[in-house]
């Protein structure tokens, strides 16, 4: 099967996924921005071509470059598993007449406040949410809703541009800061816990899903930078108190007839119990999500990912075996990363438990927090039991300490 893969070199998952469609006997095409001498060796040898376009989001123009390949491939599908590139991989996919997400069907996962609105027609709880264009329809969308509430982009990623606000002076903040964003989503601030719903679907049938439990949840995580932030996959899906959860997104599923791929929801739960829907994409998580999906179950979904998308089906079992936590690390001070306290004490003390460390190493610049979730590097524990995951997530917030300066 020909496959037509967006931006396999960018994020750096994605030459994950075109190993996984490779090894699962799919001929992989590969368009994106990047030059070929960008991408890896593994994963040019994955690859049965790259053609470079000098930007993605001219679709005649991407059209237009894989041109050439159309006399002798024969596309099947067309994939992107990069937020940005959803919309270019549905054009594309309606202009081969490949099966998939329509330009139509992607903007309900665009377009949050599209998403919303099909949500609430079907019945499932979302904030109280209103779109608005203008700082006087931001002031009585929040008259409408009440405080507190939250102010985002409605096509936003990565918690940008996204504000609590709590009281007027708030609200004058909050619009001045996304003046430059054209169109914003005022909503019903949810108060509670944080989770993700993950899966891996193939002609309407859900093969695998995960839940990830945030840590905090990821405003907080993201607006003070000394907090080490957080998720773990839980071991336990079936728990009682995810079981509203869980049945909410096989619900969004449904109200929005997602047939195959892969998806990455978010829901809030309250203290009171209700389940809150808050967002769905039809892509994985970033942020090396995917990897604890990997490490919690010892599985390997990007093939697993692959083998839906080609052949309708999922091979692997799945046995829950451990809760995989990553743990996102934030240097203290600015500049080169001089020292990395706590890592030795850390490895002799985890063990067989401590799966992945990925630090920015001594004598490189810290990257900006704000901008990648990815911060200053990671390290990925798992263990079969939660509350010792939880203690070992947090001896790596507290105990391990980049210093740049
Ligand atoms: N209505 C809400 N109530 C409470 N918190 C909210 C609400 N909307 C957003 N948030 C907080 O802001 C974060 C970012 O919002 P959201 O997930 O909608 O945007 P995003 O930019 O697509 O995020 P990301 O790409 O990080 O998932 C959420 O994870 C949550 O912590
Ligand atoms: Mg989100």
């Amino acid at each position: 099967m020909d496959v037509l893969m967006i931006s396999p070199g960018y994020p750096a998952e994605m030459p994950r996924f075109a190993r996984g469609l490779a090894e699962v006997g799919a001929r992989v095409l590969g368009v994106g921005d990047q030059p070929s001498s960008a991408l890896s060796p593994e994963l040019l040898s994955r690859l049965a071509g790259y053609q470079q376009v000098p930007t993605l989001w001219n679709t005649a123009a991407v059209m237009q470059a894989i041109r050439p390949w159309l006399s002798q491939a024969r596309f099947e599908r067309v994939e992107c598993l990069w937020e940005p590139g959803m919309l270019l991989a549905a054009e594309l996919r309606s202009a081969l007449g490949c099966p998939g997400l329509s330009p139509a069907e992607t903007i309900p996962f665009r377009d949050k406040e599209a998403m919303k609105t099909a949500l609430d027609r079907a019945g499932i709880r979302t904030p109280r949410h209103a779109k608005v264009a203008s700082a006087a329809r931001a002031r009585e969308a929040a008259a409408e809703i009440g405080f507190p509430l939250i102010i985002k982009p409605i096509a936003g990623a990565g918690s940008s541009d996204t504000y609590r606000v709590d009281d007027e002076r708030e609200l004058e903040q909050a619009i001045a800061r996304v003046r430059h964003v054209p169109e914003v989503s005022v909503e019903e601030f949810i108060d509670g816990e944080e989770f993700t719903f993950d899966t891996v679907c193939a002609g309407g049938r859900v093969l695998y899903y995960n839940m990830s439990w945030y840590r905090p949840r990821p405003l907080e995580g993201k607006q003070k930078e000394w907090i080490s932030p957080q998720a773990i996959a839980l071991r336990d899906v079936h728990a009682e108190d995810l079981a509203d959860g869980r049945a909410m997104g096989f619900a969004v599923l449904e109200a929005l007839n997602f047939q195959t791929g892969f998806t990455h929801m978010e829901w809030y739960r309250k203290a009171d119990g209700e389940v809150v829907f808050g967002e769905i994409g039809a892509r994985p998580p970033g942020a090396r999500m995917v990897d604890l999906m990997n490490f919690a179950c010892d599985i390997d979904i990007y093939r697993g990912w692959a083998e839906a998308l080609c052949h309708g089906g999922l091979s692997q079992q799945i046995e829950r075996r451990y809760n995989a936590a990553i743990i996102f690390k934030r240097a203290q001070g600015n500049g080169i990363i001089h020292r990395i306290e706590g890592l030795d004490a850390i490895r002799r003390k985890f063990g067989s438990a401590l799966m992945v460390e990925d630090l920015v190493p001594i004598g490189q610049p810290r990257r900006d927090w704000i901008q990648h979730q990815i911060s200053d590097g990671y390290l990925i524990v798992r263990h079969p039991d939660l509350q010792t995951t939880m203690q070992l997530a947090d001896d790596v917030g507290t105990h391990l300490q980049l210093y740049a300066g």
